[in-house]
C-alpha cells in the first residue's frame, strides 16, 4: 500500500477543495493511504481579518519568520511515498503557518528524500511564493515534482475588490451583486481530477517527469504576463517595507502602527494605480525585448530553481 500524506494550511476551506479535486481518484481506492495534517497556529489569525491585523500580518510573513505551531497529529517518523503540501501566498511569500512547519525539526524528518507536490489556491500571484517554497524544499532535500495552481480568474483590479471582502468581511458569494465571486472556480476543480490520475500513474512508476508538463497542459499553472510583470514590483519593493516596519517592533507592537498602517493605504493604492500601467507595458514587452517574457514563463512553467 502506498501511502500520501497531505499537509495543508487553510482559513476558509477553498485549499481542502483544490486537494480533494486533486486526489479523487485515490480517495476511493483500497491501495492508497491518505493521512491529512491541518497545520494550525498555536495562536490562530482571524478570520475574517480586521484590516490593522491582515497587513500587520505582512512583515514576518515576507521574511518567513517561524510562529509557534499546534504540535502535529501525524507520526513524524512515518515514511511516506508522496507528500503534498496544499497552500496560500501572503503578501507574495508562503503563508506563514505552512513556512514556520517547513522549518521544523518534523518537516526535516517527514519530507526528506521525498517526492513532493504542492497545490496553490491564491488570488492571482504566486510566483515569488512558490520561489521560496523552492528554497525550502531544497534544503529539506525534498524533490519537488508538481505544482497545481488554483487562482481566482477575474481581472487584477475586480480580485483586489473581492478578494478584500473575501478576507475582511467574509464575503463568500457576490460581492454587492455585481462582483463575481471571489476564488478558485469549478473549471480547475475538474481539470485536476485528469492531473490526479497521471499523479497516480506516477506514483506507481515512481517516475514523475510527466506530471508537472500534464499540469500545463491542464492550465492549471496560472501565468499572465501584466500580473507577472506587477508581482516582480512588489517582490523587489516588500523586504525593503517590511524591514522598515520591523524596526519598530515585533508581530502586534503598538509602536509599528502608523508604519503597518501607511502600507494599509499604500499597497492597495499601488496596485490600482499600476495595474492600467502595467498592463500597457505587458502588451509591449513581447515587441520592445522579445523573448524575455517567453523565458520567464517557461521556467515558472516547470519546477526547478534558478540556479
Ligand atoms: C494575509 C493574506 C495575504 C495574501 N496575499 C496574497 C498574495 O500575495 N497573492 C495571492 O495571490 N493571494 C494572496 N492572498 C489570498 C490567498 O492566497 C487565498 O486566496 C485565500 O487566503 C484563501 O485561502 P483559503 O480559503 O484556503 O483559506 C492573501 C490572503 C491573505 C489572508
Amino acid at each position: 500500500m502506498k501511502k500520501i500524506l497531505v499537509i495543508y494550511f487553510t482559513q476558509t476551506g477553498q485549499a481542502k477543495s483544490a486537494i480533494d479535486a486533486s486526489l479523487k481518484s485515490f480517495v476511493q481506492d483500497s491501495n492508497y493511504e491518505i493521512d491529512y495534517e491541518l497545520i494550525s497556529p498555536k495562536v490562530p489569525f482571524s478570520y475574517p481579518w480586521g484590516y490593522q491585523e491582515f497587513m500587520d500580518a505582512f512583515p514576518e510573513n515576507v521574511f518567513g519568520i517561524p510562529m509557534e505551531l499546534q504540535p502535529l497529529k501525524i507520526n513524524p517518523e512515518k515514511n511516506y511515498d508522496l507528500i503534498v503540501i496544499a497552500y496560500q501566498p501572503w503578501f507574495l511569500s508562503v503563508c506563514r503557518p505552512i513556512s514556520s512547519f517547513l522549518q521544523t525539526p518534523e518537516a526535516k524528518k517527514l519530507l526528506n528524500g521525498k517526492p513532493v507536490i504542492t497545490i496553490i489556491n491564491c488570488r492571482n500571484m504566486w510566483l515569488g511564493a512558490q520561489e521560496k517554497m523552492k528554497k525550502y524544499l531544497k534544503d529539506l532535500n525534498a524533490n519537488l515534482v508538481g505544482n497545481l495552481v488554483f487562482p481566482d480568474h477575474s481581472s487584477n483590479l475586480t480580485s483586489l475588490v473581492t478578494v478584500l471582502a473575501f478576507e475582511l468581511k467574509g464575503v463568500k458569494e457576490k460581492f454587492m451583486g455585481f462582483f463575481p465571486r471571489y476564488g478558485i472556480n469549478q473549471k480547475d476543480l475538474d481539470a485536476a481530477s485528469g492531473v490526479g490520475e497521471e499523479i497516480k500513474s506516477c506514483l506507481e512508476k515512481n517516475n514523475y517527469s510527466s506530471l508537472q508538463p500534464k499540469i500545463v497542459q491542464a492550465n492549471l499553472n496560472f501565468l499572465r504576463a501584466n500580473i507577472m510583470i506587477m508581482e516582480g514590483r512588489g517582490r523587489a519593493m516588500f523586504p525593503i517595507y517590511a524591514n522598515y516596519i520591523r524596526k519598530k517592533g515585533n508581530s502586534g507592537n503598538p509602536a509599528r502602527k502608523t508604519r503597518v498602517r501607511i502600507f494599509g493605504i499604500v499597497l492597495p493604492t499601488a496596485i490600482l494605480l499600476l495595474s492600467p500601467i502595467i498592463t500597457i507595458v505587458a502588451r509591449l514587452t513581447p515587441i520592445i525585448v522579445p523573448g524575455k517574457m517567453k523565458r520567464e514563463i517557461a521556467y515558472y512553467q516547470q519546477t526547478g530553481l534558478k540556479s
